[in-house]
């Protein structure tokens, strides 16, 4: 039925392979059905354009729509992204799939799953990516794959309850109807952001005193490009000293006053550094959301490296953790430890209240480390907006447009 993947050239064969056995190793496939599909769909035939070697590279997506400002629209998601998120939705044979964001490719490893083509839908926002996603798909055999042009946001036409939704795009929100559209025991897979952190998480509907929400099985970090349409939410960025040198951008809670920051980097930088330390290559991801529910002003700096004059020096120019106090900001950072084996947590902070600020992050990194370190990921529930607080559980809860995000770490 399918196109044959024996009359590719043998490189392909060769590189999609060694990118399986690859992901295999570091346990980021771990069924036989992932990882027979994955075997099986020649990838580099819906990844048009990017060599053999960029098709099978584990880790990197194929870039295939860039906007006016260079924000990336539409990629074919990496092959790690892709089989995390496959393991994560532990799909069954005969069970009813919507992928919100096309491409194509990871339809054909949906359908390929469930055993029956007529039970994937896959929708997208922009009418190219649809059109080419129908192409390849009908290019190599997957003509009953049901491909839409909408925006997932609002009811996808004719679209019945299904078991699965697997978002392959970066939410900020969980849209009332993807909930409407799952069976009573539907699951949800969906890269969701929360306060600037972007986690795939697998949710698993739970019918409740309030009718339900949804609670989740694993949550993994991720990267992906926003969605757009109804439900686009864009963060808010504020420059420090009014120029493009260091940016602190907000998921939510953004200071009102643009130029707060002006005067930050006119006082000394405090740093502090914690004694709390991380292997070399230790994740630590669980930190990052601790700051990120902790710390009321949290945000994440970036420094422009074209204009870096030195007054702020993270480890990462890109990314880092930060926070906003008032006319106050700080970052967290890391140094190697003497004998060059760990890394250790430091804290720098710039403007008047330095010192105290400095002096809170450090204990928030601390807190992290007595308490949080070690243990699984924060327990994440959605309940609808509009739910009383006594029916909401949870340690801390971040505020959406239509639900309310309940984040409980368990004991370490
Ligand atoms: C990472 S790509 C999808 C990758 C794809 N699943 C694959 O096979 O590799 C994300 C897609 O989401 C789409 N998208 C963004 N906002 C959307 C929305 N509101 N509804 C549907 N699709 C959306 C973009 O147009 C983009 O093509």
């Amino acid at each position: 039925m399918k196109t044959s993947t024996t009359t590719e050239p043998p490189e392909a064969t060769r590189l999609r392979d060694a990118c399986v056995d690859q992901l295999k190793a570091d346990e980021v496939i771990v069924s036989p059905a992932v990882e027979t599909v994955m075997r099986r769909v020649p990838r580099h035939a819906f990844a048009l354009h990017a060599s053999l070697g960029d098709a099978y590279s584990p880790y990197a997506a194929v870039i295939t729509k860039t906007g006016e400002n260079g924000v990336q629209l539409s990629s074919v998601s990496a092959p790690q992204i892709q089989a995390m998120m496959l393991e994560q939705a532990q799909l069954k044979r005969g069970d009813r799939v919507l992928e919100i964001g096309s491409g194509g490719l990871n339809a054909a490893y949906l359908a390929e799953l469930v055993g029956e083509e007529a039970n994937v839908t896959t929708v997208d926002i922009d009418p190219e990516v649809t059109d080419r996603a129908r192409r390849l798909l009908d290019a190599h055999g997957y003509t009953g794959i049901r491909v839409v042009t909408a925006d997932a946001a609002e009811p996808i036409p004719e679209l019945g309850e299904v078991d699965v939704i697997l978002v392959t795009v970066g939410a900020w929100d969980i849209p009332p109807v993807w909930i409407d559209q799952l069976g009573p025991a539907g699951r949800l897979v969906v890269p969701l952001r929360m306060r600037g952190l972007t986690r795939s998480v697998a949710f698993q509907r739970v019918i409740d005193a309030h009718g339900g929400h949804l609670e989740s099985t694993t949550s993994l970090v991720c990267g992906f490009v926003p969605m757009q349409g109804s439900d686009q939410h864009d963060e808010t960025q504020i420059l420090v000293n009014g120029t493009p040198e260091i940016a602190l951008r907000f998921d939510d809670g953004a200071p009102a006053d643009p130029h707060l920051l002006d005067n930050a980097v006119r006082t000394p930088r405090v740093e502090r550094w914690t004694g709390v330390t991380v292997a070399l290559g230790e994740p630590f991801s669980g930190l990052q959301m601790h700051l990120a529910i902790d710390l009321p002003g949290f945000c994440v700096m970036s420094v422009d490296p074209q204009l870096d004059t030195g007054l702020v020096s993270p480890r990462h120019k890109g990314f880092s953790p930060a926070a906003v106090d008032g006319d106050t900001f700080a970052y967290v950072t890391t140094r190697r430890t003497p004998d060059e084996q760990r890394a250790e947590f430091g804290v720098h902070a710039l403007g008047p209240n330095a010192d105290t600020f400095a002096d809170s992050v450090v204990s928030s990194v601390r807190a992290w480390d007595r308490e949080h370190r070690g243990a699984p990921d924060p327990h994440i529930r959605v309940y609808p907006a509009g739910t009383p607080d006594d029916a909401v559980f949870g340690d801390r809860v971040i505020e959406k447009r239509h639900s309310r995000i309940s984040l409980s770490w368990p004991p370490a």
